[in-house]
């Protein structure tokens, strides 16, 4: 069998199972441990989503002030990782910056065996946002920020150290729901590689940062910042339905657009389009929002693909202010949850993951001397 990208990519196939979502399935759509991802998007904080993912079951509001305060505890960054953030090069991308600050934890704070795995799990929580805008407030502003805000929640710290300020609560209320619909989605790319270093009794930092490396492409996390490139192409939706029908006649990739397990829409997107349209009035842009649904309307006439999590999302940044090269950043920031949790699972019911492969190599050949050979 010659390598068919048809059936290739393990397309279709159950490679485990999981006790921590669904995605797309027959009658429940997206569900985290069991949870309609309506339902937390409109009612949860993304601190109850987390511990949901990670203890198992909601908490109380007794477990949910404690679990604010050990998050808020956790979010200072030792000053050898900040020295390492500091020579990281202005110009890397910051996934780089978040697999490097992640790696380096692990040398500094290993797990060491895995009776800690929560512990280190919020560790990750709490300061993967402090570590991507230390580097980032450092080399681009030249300041050494403080990254223990008081903000109770990630998203309001998150936006406090990036803009200096506290934000506007619809600004950080729409991060924290862009975080609650990143947080987990099953066997994805990421999460997979996360789950296959795992199962080799590895630790949670080279699980992590091996999911960041996996995050970062364009097919996968990366489609955020490449939405936010493709329409920042266009001036007006006229524009952008033009060339959007160019690049399909050129047989281009649209970025946000299609997915592995949905048919016919994500989830996701709906709520992503909502907070989309209610910040461009907010912030009073007139021309992202109606280029995006050009975008959108065009996909969907010509080709049935759908926008995904990612395309809404990238306007939903960028109207708070977000560079776009720390979209897919935050992505991690949300994804280390359902990581940490995928991880704890695959360690709670461990086998190696090692697949077999069909050779499509030559048969066996007659070994040639060096001098024979040419
Ligand atoms: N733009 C244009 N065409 C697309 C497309 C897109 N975003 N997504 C899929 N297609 C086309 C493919 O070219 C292919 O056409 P063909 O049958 O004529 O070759 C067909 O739809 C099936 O796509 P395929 O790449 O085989 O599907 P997949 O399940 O392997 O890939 C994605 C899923 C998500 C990787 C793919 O849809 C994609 O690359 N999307 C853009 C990146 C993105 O938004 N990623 C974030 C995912 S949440």
């Amino acid at each position: 069998m010659a390598a068919n990208k048809k059936t290739g990519g393990l397309a279709g196939v159950t490679a485990g199972a999981t006790e921590l979502c669904t995605v797309g399935k027959e009658g429940a759509g997206l569900t985290y441990r069991g949870y309609d991802i309506y339902d937390l998007a409109d009612n949860a904080s993304f601190e109850e989503v987390a511990y949901l993912l990670l203890h198992g079951t909601l908490p109380t509001q007794t477990e949910l002030d404690a679990y604010i305060n050990k998050i808020k505890a956790n979010r200072g960054l030792p000053d050898a990782l900040k020295t390492v953030l500091e020579m990281v090069p202005a110009d890397a991308h910051p996934m780089d910056v978040l697999r490097t600050g992640v790696s380096f934890l692990g040398n500094i704070e290993p797990e060491g065996d895995f009776s800690n795995q929560l512990d280190t799990a919020d560790r990750l929580l709490a300061c993967l946002p402090s570590m991507l805008l230390y580097w980032h407030r450092f080399h681009a502003d030249g300041v050494r920020i403080d990254t223990q805000t008081d903000d109770n929640s990630i998203s309001g710290h998150f936006l406090h150290m990036l803009h200096d300020k506290t934000p506007k609560e619809l600004h950080r209320k729409s991060l924290d729901t862009t975080l609650i619909l990143y947080a987990e989605h099953e066997f994805n790319a990421s999460t997979f590689a996360g789950r296959v270093i795992t199962g080799t009794l590895s630790d949670m930092h080279s699980a992590v940062s091996g999911a960041i490396g996996a995050l970062r492409g364009p097919l996968h996390g990366g489609a955020n910042e490449a939405a936010m490139e493709l329409i920042s192409e266009y001036d007006t939706p006229e524009a952008a339905t033009d060339g959007i029908h160019q690049k399909l006649r050129d047989k281009d990739l649209i970025m946000g657009f299609g997915h592995r397990v949905y048919t016919t829409s994500d989830p996701r997107n709906t709520v992503n389009k909502r907070m989309s349209k209610e910040l461009a009035a907010d912030v009073g842009n007139t021309t992202l929002y109606p280029i995006s649904e050009a975008v959108e309307k065009v996909m969907w006439d010509e080709k049935k693909l759908f926008a995904n999590a990612d395309f809404f999302a990238a306007s939903v940044y960028h109207f708070m202010g977000i560079p776009t090269y720390l979209f897919t950043p935050i992505f991690v920031c949300s994804r280390i949850t359902g990581w940490a949790a995928h991880i704890m699972e695959q360690r709670a019911n461990n086998k190696l993951i090692r697949p077999a492969a069909d050779y499509v190599g030559p048969d066996l050949q007659p070994w040639v001397a060096i001098e024979n050979r040419g």
